[in-house]
Formats: C-alpha cells, sequence, structure tokens
C-alpha cells in the first residue's frame, strides 16, 4: 500500500478513452477534465458499458485472475485443507482509518494473506485492551474457550471434495453472514448432512439447531425444502443450469449463478453488493448497491462483459481463468481491498490502474485546485445541470454524479487539512474512490417493543423453560422463544402517521424512531393474557402462580436484528412445580417445556440466549 507515494493512477490511461495521448502536463490536465466533463454529463448506460470494452475486459479478467490465484482465501468449500482465512472486516476497518487522514493502516505493504493472518491478532490485542477495562464475564471467558477450540478444529480439517451441494449450502450460508462465522457452521453441516439425501431426510429440528445462532433462518428452511425437492425430482443432483436451479427454493438468480459457475462452470456472471461496489467504481456509476438497476439489471450485463471475455493473440484459456474463479474474484475482491473503505491506489490491488473511481477523483481535485478559477465554476455548473436533466443515464441514481462529485470534494478538503504528508494527487484518488458508489438512502429501522415471560419450573428436577415455537414465516421463523407479545411497534405508528397531513419531503432523512417506554401494567396484562391462552390449550398445567411474574431489571434487553430492533422488557417466574415433556398447541404454534439441553438440541437464537443469561445472572 502506497499512500504516500504519488498514485499511479495518474500516469495511467484513462480506461476507455482512447484520446488520452497527450504526454504534457497540461495535456494531461486536458484530458483529465475532459474525462471528468463527460461523466458529468452523460446520460446514457452505455456509457459505463464502454468502460468494460472487449480490450479492456480482457485486461481486468487477467488481472483478477492473477490475483486470485495467488491470493485466494483458503475456504473448507473451495477443497481447501484447514487453517483457513478468515476476516476481511479488519482489513476495511483498517483501510479507512489511513485514507488521507495521515495514519498508516497496521497492514499497509503486506499481501492479503498476512492481512488475514494480522487481522487475527490485532482481534485479540483488542480484546486484551477491552479486558483489563472491565472485568471479563464467565460468559465471555467461556465463548473464548470455545472460540479456541473451534479454531484448534479448524486447523485439522482434511480437504473436501468441491460439490455443487457444498457450493449451494455456503453460498446460502454466505447470504448476510461474514465468511469467518460461516466457517465453522459449514463444517459441522457437511459432517451432519454430507450429501443433499442426507439433508432432505433431515427432521425440521435437526436443520434448525445446525443454523441456530447463523439468523435469517427462512435460509435453512429453503435450503432443506431444496434438498427434498433435488432428491424428489433430480434423482439428488443439483441441476447445473440456472434456468434448472432458479426452479428450487430458495435458489435466486445469484446462488443458481454461483453454483452454476463454480461448481459446473458455466459461463455466467454472478452480482451481489461487493461486485456491484467493484462495478460502479470501475465504470463510474453514482449510484448506491442496492439500487434495483444495478443489483438486479444492468449490473449483471456490465459482469457479464468481463465473462464473455475471448483469447486474444497468444494467450492461453488458462491464463483467463474460469468463469467461477472470475466470479470468486470479483466478489472477494469487493470484500477485501474494493470493500467500502478500500483506498483504490493500494499497491496489491489488482484492479487499480483500471478504477474510474480514482480518475475522477483525481480530475475532481485538479479542476477544483486550478490556478484558473474560471474552471471549478465551469463544472460546478455542469453539475447543476446534471440533476436537471430530464433524459438521465438508467444506472446513475438522478442526483448520483452530484452526490457523488460534492462528497468527493468534500472528502478531499477535510483530507488536504489534516494530512500533509500525503501527496494531494493521492487523496484525491482516494477521494474519489470512497465516493462511490454513492450512499444508499437512509431507512431506519423498525423498532418493537416486547412483553417477554421467562416462566421456568422443572422436568425430573431439571430446570425448564416455558417455551413457544415462531411462526413458520417471517422473522426467524420456526425458532423457539420465550412466550412474547409485542406491545407496540414503529410500523404501526407510521402507518398512522402517514394517515395524518404531514407528509415528508421527498428525499428528506427519516425522523429516529423515538422508542416508547410502555406502562408495565399494559405488558403485564399483555403477557397474563397470552399466558392464560397457552396454559388453557394445556389441560395439564395450572395457572395459579404464573401472575405473580417480577420485572427483570429497571431496563429492558435490547437485541437488534438487520432490519428490526426488539426492545425486551423480561418479567420472570419460577413455579416450583414438576412438569411434564410434552408439547402442545396454541392455535399453529407448538408450545412446551424445554430444558437447556433439549433447547441445544432445537438450537435457540442470539436473542433467547440473552435473555437467558440475564435471568440465570
Ligand atoms: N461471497 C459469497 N460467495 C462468495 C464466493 N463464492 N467467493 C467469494 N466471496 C463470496
Amino acid at each position: 500500500m502506497s499512500t504516500t507515494t504519488s498514485s499511479s493512477s495518474s500516469s495511467s490511461p484513462i480506461p476507455g478513452d482512447d484520446t488520452t495521448t497527450s504526454t504534457t502536463e497540461n495535456g494531461k490536465l486536458t484530458s483529465s477534465l475532459d474525462m471528468l466533463e463527460k461523466w458529468i454529463e452523460h446520460d446514457d448506460h452505455s456509457y459505463h458499458l464502454n468502460f468494460l470494452n472487449p480490450a479492456q475486459s480482457n485486461k481486468i479478467r487477467v488481472a483478477l485472475v492473477e490475483w486470485y490465484r495467488a491470493n485466494r482465501r483458503k475456504l473448507p468449500w473451495r477443497g481447501d485443507a484447514g487453517p483457513y482465512d478468515g476476516s476481511t472486516a479488519g482489513y476495511a476497518a483498517s483501510a479507512s482509518s489511513s485514507n488521507g487522514k495521515g495514519k498508516k493502516r497496521k497492514d499497509e505493504g503486506k499481501d492479503i494473506r498476512s492481512f488475514f493472518a494480522s487481522s487475527a491478532s490485532s482481534k485479540k490485542k483488542t480484546k486484551t485492551v477491552s479486558s483489563s477495562k472491565s472485568s471479563k464475564s464467565s460468559s465471555d471467558k467461556q465463548k473464548n474457550k470455545k472460540t479456541v477450540e473451534v479454531n484448534q478444529q479448524l486447523q485439522n480439517q482434511e480437504a473436501r471434495e468441491v460439490t455443487a451441494y457444498g457450493i449451494w449450502v455456503s453460498e446460502i450460508m454466505l447470504q448476510q453472514t461474514r465468511v469467518e462465522a460461516v466457517i465453522p457452521y459449514w463444517l459441522k453441516w457437511m459432517n451432519s448432512f454430507p450429501t443433499v439425501q442426507d439433508l432432505a431426510n433431515a427432521t425440521d429440528e435437526e436443520v434448525n439447531s445446525h443454523w441456530a445462532g447463523l439468523g435469517f433462518y427462512r435460509r435453512a428452511r429453503y435450503l432443506h425444502q431444496g434438498a427434498k425437492t433435488v432428491v424428489n425430482d433430480e434423482n439428488g443432483v443439483v441441476p447445473n443450469t440456472v434456468e434448472e436451479l432458479m426452479k428450487v427454493e430458495g435458489i435466486g438468480r445469484y446462488t443458481a449463478s454461483a453454483v452454476a459457475s463454480i461448481a459446473y462452470g458455466v459461463e455466467v456472471p454472478v452480482v451481489d453488493g461487493n461486485v456491484c461496489r467493484v462495478l460502479s467504481r470501475l465504470t463510474g456509476i453514482a449510484n448506491h448497491i442496492k439500487a434495483p438497476v444495478l443489483k438486479d439489471d444492468l449490473g449483471w450485463a456490465l459482469a457479464k462483459k468481463i465473462i464473455d471475455v475471448k483469447p486474444i493473440d497468444k494467450q492461453t484459456k488458462e491464463s483467463l481463468g474460469t468463469p467461477g474463479e472470475v466470479n470468486q474474484a470479483l466478489m472477494e475482491l469487493g470484500a477485501t481491498y474494493c470493500a467500502p473503505a478500500g483506498s483504490g491506489v493500494d499497491d496489491n490491488d489488482p484492479l487499480k490502474d483500471f478504477y474510474v473511481s480514482t480518475k475522477l477523483g483525481i480530475a475532481i481535485g485538479n479542476a477544483a485546485h486550478s490556478d484558473d478559477p474560471s474552471v471549478r465554476s465551469r463544472v460546478e455548473s455542469l453539475v447543476a445541470a446534471s440533476t436537471e436533466r430530464s433524459k438521465q443515464c438508467k444506472l446513475c441514481d438522478s442526483g448520483g454524479v452530484a452526490t457523488a462529485y460534492y462528497n468527493m470534494l468534500e472528502r478531499m478538503t477535510s483530507d488536504l487539512s489534516t494530512n500533509s504528508k500525503t501527496k494531494p494527487e493521492t487523496i484525491y484518488a482516494i477521494s474519489g474512490h470512497a465516493s462511490l458508489p454513492i450512499p444508499p438512502p437512509k431507512k431506519s429501522k423498525r423498532e418493537e417493543v416486547i412483553a417477554v415471560a421467562v416462566i421456568s419450573a422443572q422436568i425430573d428436577k431439571e430446570q425448564c423453560w416455558l417455551m413457544m415455537k415462531r411462526p413458520s414465516e417471517g422473522l426467524l421463523a420456526g425458532q423457539w422463544e420465550f412466550p412474547s407479545t409485542c406491545v407496540w411497534n414503529s410500523s404501526e405508528k407510521a402507518k398512522k402517521e402517514k394517515k395524518g397531513k404531514d407528509k415528508k419531503k421527498a428525499g428528506s432523512k427519516p425522523a429516529a424512531v423515538q422508542v416508547p417506554i410502555i406502562d408495565p401494567d399494559v405488558r403485564s396484562d399483555a403477557l397474563d393474557s397470552l399466558l392464560s391462552d397457552i396454559f388453557q390449550a394445556s389441560d395439564k398445567h395450572s395457572t395459579d402462580d404464573i401472575n405473580k411474574r417480577v420485572q427483570l431489571k429497571n431496563e429492558p434487553i435490547v437485541h437488534i436484528f438487520s432490519h428490526v430492533s426488539h426492545t425486551m422488557w423480561v418479567e420472570h417466574k419460577h413455579v416450583d412445580e414438576e412438569v411434564h415433556n410434552e408439547i402442545w398447541r396454541l392455535n399453529d404454534r407448538e408450545v412446551g417445556w424445554l430444558t437447556e439441553s433439549m433447547m441445544a438440541t432445537v438450537g435457540i437464537t442470539s436473542g433467547v440466549r440473552k435473555v437467558l443469561s440475564a435471568v440465570q445472572k
């Protein structure tokens, strides 16, 4: 990584711009300004596709494949033996701290493998620092012990065969979950269900317990159902075309394309959020990575340009890699050197010379700091006009160019004032890279206030807990939890407000949701009613004591999922009663008394674990 040396971007040709022939300083500035003006004024998505013309895509593919072969993460589903390469999180965090802010990244100058190793050790260091501040709880110690054990197991793993089923499982697990978290789950899963047939034969409970802790439980249900379909309809053979794969439950275009290209070598692109980021930076797309036009539509056409590359001159097919290698390289690059905090000027980044983002940053920096003030004002009037143009590029957000432009300017101004060691041109390049893609529109999380009843008793003298299985659809589908009821949620509030006359201005930020403290009597009444229904549905248990619950603490337990936050007020009651090991139903939900060992077999979610450990403290 060379943030303190001159960025090589300034001397490399601008991709897709064959007019860059001048070598004089003035000539370079003129062509850089010309390129900037073309970006601001473009009004058709073909502008972006042109950066991936066959010659340019060929170079990009060769660079990607070379990088991937030398540096790819060692992972069990890729047929590697342990130990495995894990985190990319530290990379992004440390990269951002160097970007023009004067601090050197710890991993500066290292390749990706040593980064993975160092991120693990730097995590350990952070833990030591924090543990000296606050004494570690025994559950933290237990967790660490478990982590050490898991890591030892991972060291000793033998290489496994790469199979379409193994790739399918890994891709489903990797959706919304980091690689390092997935590795032990994938290994345990493949040990218990080594084939599609084994998975199809497993019970719902077995599947749930193997998924517990990974979140987004619908994925597990679909995977299970999908395995049954493959066994019943396809003789247990995972289909080898995108079209056929997409007929299987839980397999959408992304997973189908990943399985087809990685396991069967089918020539199709794979586009996820990380790939969208790489594409935005490679071709100057001023949009956010979840924009449907990019993620679901034209992003695929752009990535296909790299997949469709044919050998030129004496190039061997081998040097262009397989579609699986190219797709994984793009995804992996987007998770590492081209993560949100990637600089775009790192010497280890294989696409460093190809990013339009860094070139735009340099052009904007040069225009803003030109001796001739009319240059900046001309650029800014073009930017202003770009937001008013009616005919827009389909790939860019309507105000995307202006957003990216002003974010670049703001970032470089701030970095120039705090970092005198880095060359201005490098700061410009990094600012350009950091500002593409643009940030997504802000969306506030849904908030729910939940009253939770933790009722404990005994089965054969062992402590047990009254639990309910969640419905088979929706959040945490099919998972066991303590009886609970939602007493307030922000979407109801939002609906009421929508009916009112104070409509929000388009594009204005959503106001932060204030979570109210619901009257304790209201919470208790709601639980009384739920528990009364539960025990009426079972003829074996009395409800006498159940209403004498005590509130656990004076504050709620907050558990945050990706898109919803649960504020849980917990009430506890231990009944001195021997209860029965049985399951009964309340409407469409199962209810029963579960011991901790029973919980371990069905698997409980991290939210439930949080409540349980609070009660046990
Ligand atoms: N992220 C999700 N799937 C991936 C894959 N197959 N390779 C690299 N990163 C990924």
